[in-house]
């Protein structure tokens, strides 16, 4: 067993649902127990650390400890690709992101992309992804071969796409291999140590009506595997959508008659939604995800975040970077154009809200809230030291807080934990990030503040 002494900052509940001050749980001193790969126990440091008087701690003195970030939504193969120039959604595809995923069909490539994609997960924070491949299944070989060496907490699986046209020849699979070589994939990895598997039909207009129902099949087959997508991201995309699936009311309705929305079903962007999709993605309990870096960067167009946690139509949501479409791996960047995303439409993002998508509601989002998202006794070990006066501007900053003087010295503490929260939010990145733990394990520790 061993201790992490220092602040901490997790969620009991949903601050869009719940008074803030509620929702929160912020430990000024605290102490996390850790046994083996999980958290022990967690509280006040002066009630818990005489039931444990022998224990080994580490203190990390003036920094914040949050649990893992969670990306709910990104490419593992688009890493070498991000940053791509000009192009909107199909184009992009076409031009930079097919070419590149191609080199995937070489499994030794497909390793080192992996090793130095989960390295630059970890300098950023981020413990947990659901991560999209290609359509080689070598690629995914090689990606839970590298989770399973840093016994991470990864969902992925192999990505179908076989409608003729839409990509190179020798990108596409078919119907029948993608069924056959996802059920080896499922057998293989799914729920092999921390490895989730899911079933990731890249997006409608990349699948045939067979290759759908073959997912349909597969989740049958495997009622507790994920499945992940896109949706109803660009207007062209969703324009052709409807042009080769002239019987489905709408996009989200092709995925409904493959019989794959439901609980543990992601739709990345779901930006064009109309009010009626809203209602069959909260009623089916479905889970979007929010990828408002990727959105503009592709300018693909603005999520409607308070509609997804509207009480009206409450849908499951967590963030995602996107990369290489993102043009970022930090979740606090993607905080940063959400926040920015959520003031266009005069709906600020504050940011207690903003840091539980990125860590208890992304793991709610991905049916994943017994194993992470905070410190609950019970939970993985996953989480992050972070310094959120990092840098000099940060600094100074947080000495310019404005405090109410007249508040209890609870409240002002409370006020001073959101203002610098805040900045780190906005003006965050890999920086602030100073270490990163999982299952318990010290996998990160930042040397410099070069990396990314
Ligand atoms: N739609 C289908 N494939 C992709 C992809 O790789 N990135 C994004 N952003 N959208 C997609
Ligand atoms: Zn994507």
């Amino acid at each position: 067993m061993k201790g992490i002494r220092g602040t901490f900052l997790d969620f009991l509940a949903d601050p869009y649902y719940t008074d803030e001050t509620e929702a929160i749980r912020y430990l000024r001193d605290g102490l996390l127990v850790i046994d083996g790969e999980k958290i022990k126990d967690f509280g006040p440091w002066e009630q818990l650390s005489q039931r444990y008087p022998d224990l080994e701690v580490t203190t990390y003195k003036d920094r914040l400890i949050l649990p893992g970030l969670i990306d709910t939504h990104i490419h593992y193969p688009q890493t070498e690709m991000v940053a791509a120039y000009g192009e909107q959604l199909l184009e992009w595809l076409e031009k930079y992101i097919f070419p590149t995923e191609l080199q995937f069909r070489d499994k030794l490539h497909a390793r080192k992309i992996a090793d130095v994609f989960l390295d630059l997960l970890l300098a950023n924070g981020t413990t947990t992804a659901q991560v999209f491949t290609t359509t080689f299944a070598q690629s995914v070989d090689a990606f839970f071969e590298a989770c399973t060496e840093r016994n991470i907490c990864m969902i992925a699986g192999l990505t179908g796409m076989d409608r003729p046209g839409l990509a190179p020849e020798e990108y596409l699979d078919t119907a029948e291999t993608f069924y056959v070589n996802s059920k080896d994939l499922i057998e293989r990895w799914h729920n092999k140590g921390r490895n989730k598997y899911a079933i990731s039909p890249r997006f409608a207009l990349g699948s045939t009506q067979e290759q759908l129902d073959c997912c349909g099949k597969l989740k049958g087959e495997y009622p507790d595997t994920w499945v992940n997508t896109h949706m109803s991201e660009n207007r062209k995309e969703i324009a052709q959508v409807a042009e080769v699936f002239p019987d489905a009311k709408d996009y989200l309705n092709v995925y409904e008659r493959a019989g794959i929305v439901g609980p543990k079903f992601t739709a990345g962007h779901s930006i064009h939604l109309d009010n009626d999709c809203w209602h069959r993605m909260a009623q089916s309990d479905a889970s979007v995800s929010f990828c408002p870096a990727s959105n503009l960067f592709l300018g693909s167009g603005l999520f409607l975040i308070e509609k997804a946690k509207s009480v009206e139509t409450p849908v499951r949501t967590g963030l995602g970077t996107d990369m290489g479409a993102g043009d970022t791996f930090s979740i606090f960047r993607v905080l940063n154009s959400a926040y920015k995303v959520s003031a266009l439409q005069n709906q600020k993002m504050g940011v207690f809200k903003g840091l539980y998508l990125a860590t208890l509601g992304g793991a709610k989002s991905l049916h994943l809230d017994h194993e992470i998202g905070s410190f609950d006794p019970g939970k993985f070990a996953d989480f992050i030291v972070t310094n959120p006066k990092v840098t000099s501007v940060l600094a100074m900053r947080a000495a310019r807080a404005a405090i109410d003087p007249g508040s209890s010295e609870e409240e002002q503490a409370r006020e001073r934990l959101a203002h610098e929260a805040f900045g780190m939010m906005i003006l965050g990145d890999e920086r602030p990030v100073e270490a990163t733990y999982i299952s318990g394990q010290l996998l990160y520790k930042k040397t410099s503040n070069l990396i990314g």
